[in-house]
């Protein structure tokens, strides 16, 4: 079975509401029909015109008080949180913030920036995580690398330049993002560099060298290694030449890039030029959102929806 086909069992199997902020967009309303119909979540539209219903100002008035209170900190004003709240991508963030939806899928219109800041400042961290990161599942046709051909690559969305601890940290999360998602039962985490143990001296390599060593104290358990060069972490006879005492070179199956220019160009180039299937999924936030490809498909906002409502199960 496939992995988009083992998520939409597992999210059928405990039904979560999912906001859709951009819900007049012709793809987004494809998908909620199919996602109602197949039964993958409950699919909570969201359009100006609703907002604007006379039934929904008490709503409307609870959100901007809620959302001010969060912000004002910030310097945001009241008068400033009545406007936001206005705007479906805040007004559904308020509904998943104060437990109103589970979940959040946007990006069909909107850039990743547009949905990612109103993400971090409301829904803010889980209790207990520093960063929120992302991480890429990559289903590539060669079944010899990586669970079965599966691949988690992080962070490809996120932070541009993560230093030492915020690289641990992704490894971190992104090792639970494996286990809880896509049920790979041993993550075995590659930190990446273009080095192999040594084979090359850089502050660089050694920002990767220190992210291992505070990601060994932060998951003491988790199979983890680095620094490794992209062919040393995935293909065993590579590993045995440049890394032969390491548990995880040749077989790896998460993947850590050492920033964000690293990991969405390396993304791309599996997905285009290695054929693989790939669905992205931020993690580290207190409620799951998702975020989408402009270009994306009605199939590819089912599959996050789904995606969405395993992570909010
Ligand atoms: N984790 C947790 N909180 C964060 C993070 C993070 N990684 N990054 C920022 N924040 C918090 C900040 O602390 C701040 O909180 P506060 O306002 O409560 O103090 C808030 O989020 C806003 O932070 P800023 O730094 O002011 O926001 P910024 O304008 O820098 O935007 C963003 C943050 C949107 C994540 C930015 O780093 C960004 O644009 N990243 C790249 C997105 C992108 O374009 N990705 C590539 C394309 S996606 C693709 O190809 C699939």
């Amino acid at each position: 079975m496939s992995l988009v086909d083992r998520i939409k069992e597992k999210a059928r199997s405990c039904v979560k509401r999912i906001v859709l902020p951009e819900g007049d967009e012709p793809r987004t309303l494809k998908a909620a029909e199919i996602v109602r119909a197949e039964g993958l979540a409950d699919p909570m539209l969201i359009t100006r015109e609703l907002i604007a219903a006379p039934e929904n100002a008490g709503r409307l008035a609870s959100y901007a008080a809620g959302l001010y209170e969060l912000r004002k900190a910030k310097g945001l004003t009241e008068e400033k949180a009545a406007a936001l709240v206005a705007d479906p991508m805040y007004f559904g963030m308020m509904m998943v913030k104060c437990g109103d939806a589970d979940g959040l899928v946007s990006g069909a219109v909107h850039s990743t920036g547009d949905m990612l800041r109103p993400a971090l400042q409301i829904i803010k961290t889980a209790p207990g995580m520093k960063l929120v990161s992302s991480s890429f599942l990559m289903e590539c046709p060669n079944r010899e690398i990586g669970e079965d051909g599966l691949l988690v690559y992080a962070d490809c969305v996120v932070n541009p330049c993560p230093d030492a601890e915020e690289l641990a940290n992704i490894a971190v999360a992104a090792a639970d993002t494996a286990r809880r998602l896509c049920g790979v039962a041993e993550p075995r985490v590659a930190m990446l560099s273009f080095s192999t143990k040594g084979s090359a001296e850089h502050a660089l390599v050694e920002k990767v060298r220190e992210a291992t060593r505070i990601a060994h104290a932060l998951a003491p358990g988790l199979l983890l290694d680095g620094e490794l060069q992209f062919d040393a972490a995935l293909l065993p006879a590579v590993a045995a030449l440049k890394a032969p005492e390491s548990p995880v070179a040749g077989r790896a199956n998460v993947l850590i890039f050492p920033d964000l220019q690293a990991g969405n160009i390396g993304y791309k180039i599996t997905q285009r030029l290695g054929g693989a299937d790939c669905f992205a999924v931020l993690q580290g936030l207190a409620k799951p959102c998702n975020d989408l490809s402009r270009g994306c498909s009605v199939d590819d906002i089912v599959n996050t929806v789904a995606m969405t409502s395993v992570q909010a199960q």
